[in-house]
């Protein structure tokens, strides 16, 4: 479904990512673990056009390649950025209405998307008139996620759900995106907490210093012990 080739990224003359190569198929949940600076970021703007590269990006078989950001989520692909980034002022409603935009029009449907998402997430239905802002972290986190369903994708790129929360939250942030698996969405995640993202994800790469070291099951890299020492510093 998603097929990035040889991909590079350069900030001015500082090289972030050097010739990844990765794909997601239909239905799969793909990690890439790394840790600070790996390029983690950088990996899923390049992928929604939100910084330029070089190689090939292609989606469904056609290349997305050098699309705005706005094209590339009228694809159906969403990106929920790291750190959350909701709009502290406005409601969680306007922000789930902010998420809808490419449904805009058909106010049934986004009426009920946000049921769905009130279901999913009953906390955000009971603080629907506050501020964004005022939410927790994980309030916050999840907000971000239903914001980005809204547009109704069928693939999601997630940069580091887990940043800040509390293992409890953690842990029903990684359950909604098994959940998620099950209603048959393809999920990109980046994650520094590698043996959470490890025991969600069905393929894992490792990236470090802007280059894939090594992928494969990830059943298979959470029992090889080499892998968790040697890249990512957890015995
Ligand atoms: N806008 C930028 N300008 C210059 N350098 C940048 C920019 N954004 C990122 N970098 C550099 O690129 C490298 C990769 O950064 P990136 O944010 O992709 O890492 P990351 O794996 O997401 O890290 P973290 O786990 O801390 O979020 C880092 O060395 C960073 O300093
Ligand atoms: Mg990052």
């Amino acid at each position: 479904m998603l097929e990035v080739k040889n991909l590079s990224v350069n900030y001015g003359h500082a090289s972030a990512l050097r010739g990844i190569n990765l794909h997601v198929a239909k239905g799969e949940v793909v990690a890439v673990v790394g840790r600070n600076g790996a390029g983690k970021t950088t990996l899923l703007k390049a992928i929604t056009g939100l910084v330029k590269s070089r190689g090939q990006v292609s989606y469904d078989g056609q290349s997305i390649s050098g699309l705005s950001a706005h094209h590339i989520v009228r694809k159906g692909i969403s990106h929920v950025p790291q750190g959350r980034q909701v709009f502290g002022d406005q409601t969680v409603e306007d922000n789930l209405l902010l998420g809808a935009f490419t449904i805009r029009g058909d106010r049934k449907k986004v009426k009920e998307l946000m049921e769905k998402e009130y279901e999913r997430f009953p906390r955000l239905k009971e603080r629907r008139d506050q501020a964004a802002g005022t939410l927790s972290g994980g309030e916050q986190q999840m907000l971000a996620l239903s914001r980005a369903l809204m547009s109704e994708p069928e693939f999601l790129l997630l940069d580091e759900p887990s940043m800040g929360l509390s293992p409890l939250y953690v842990k029903h942030i990684f359950d909604t995106l098994i959940q998620l698996k099950q209603e048959g969405k393809t999920i990109l995640v980046v994650e520094q907490l590698a043996m959470a993202a490890l025991s969600i994800s069905d393929r894992a790469y490792v990236l470090q210093s802007g280059e894939v070291k090594t992928h494969g099951a990830s059943e298979e890299m959470l029992e090889n012990d080499e892998i968790i020492k040697t890249y990512l510093g957890i015995a």
